[in-house]
């Protein structure tokens, strides 16, 4: 394994933190080294300050590849059932009522590799029946190019699904194809998957139902609060925000009010 030395883990933790908010402590020498040294041996020079160099000279390819290398993609299908449970016993009944073709649009801020986005489009099924004339639009986005890519594909490996996913779920909402699991087209087409930064994210028109979980716990207070001041912007006067479970958001943001249901946290604008 090629040592990175403490300053250019310094100077590639600056450099992460302009491109993402992710901040890298020392601590995180194990990380920059295990995934970031793949990168050395496809790169003709050979240390990371050049690596850096290169990157920050303009070399998107590898802007891109560093990005995706240090983000942690980690989510699975119906990841913490609570807040799952708290869309289709609440959320959903309440919006729609006995109005089935209401316009609705959810944004899965940081989605990763899609599963989250997917997740919420299963569970509208289950409160809607037919996905066919639904006026529901679940865009997802995230920072990795590679996560985006893999979110659109709707591909999953075995081990994804079977994480989180009952039997009689995959037989419903997958196509088996050459060993590997597709998440079926009407559902796919509910979804739309975008590169986008949270810290400097593209315009748009709010949403009804923003979730934003698991990311911001990379980031530190100032960026917290960035993101948070974009989400409540972008959330409409009666929307519903979801972050992660671990993940306490009040201090930074005072437009928000906090609720509970079954044990599911979700927050509003006051
Ligand atoms: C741990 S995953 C969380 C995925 C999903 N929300 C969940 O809870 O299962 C965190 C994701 O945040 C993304 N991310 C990190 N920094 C970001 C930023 N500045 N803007 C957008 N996405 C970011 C990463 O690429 C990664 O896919």
């Amino acid at each position: 394994m090629t040592s990175v030395s403490d300053d250019e883990l310094r100077m590639l933790a600056d450099y992460v933190y302009s491109l993402t908010g992710i901040q890298l402590d020392a601590d995180k020498r194990y990380l920059v080294e295990g995934r970031l040294e793949p990168l050395l041996s496809d790169s003709p020079r050979s240390t990371y300050a050049e690596l850096c160099a290169r990157a920050k000279a303009g070399d998107h390819r590898l802007q891109r590849a560093i990005v995706d290398a240090i983000s942690t993609h980690e989510t699975s299908f119906f990841r913490d059932r609570k807040v799952f449970e708290l869309l289709s016993h609440k959320i959903f009944p309440e919006f729609f009522g006995t109005d089935t073709k209401r316009p609705m649009s959810i944004w899965s801020a940081a989605c990763s590799t899609g599963q989250e986005a997917y997740t919420v489009g299963m569970v509208l099924e289950s409160i809607l029946f037919k996905l066919e004339d639904v006026r529901v639009r679940i865009l997802g986005t995230d920072i990795s190019s590679f996560a985006v890519d893999a979110a659109n594909r709707g591909l999953y490996l075995k081990s994804e699904i079977e994480r989180g996913l009952s039997n009689r779920e995959v037989e419903k909402y997958f196509t088996e194809v050459k060993g590997m699991y597709r998440v079926r087209d009407d559902l796919r087409s509910l979804c739309q998957f975008r590169v986008d930064n949270l810290l400097s994210p593209a315009a748009r028109a709010p949403h009804d139902i923003i979730l934003c979980r698991n990311v911001l716990i990379y980031f530190g207070d100032k960026e917290k609060k960035t993101v948070l001041d974009t989400l409540t912007a972008r959330l409409k006067p009666d929307g519903i925000l979801l972050v992660g479970a671990t993940e306490s958001i009040l201090r930074f943001s005072p437009k928000l009010v906090r609720r509970d249901f079954r044990g599911a946290v979700y927050y509003q604008l006051r």
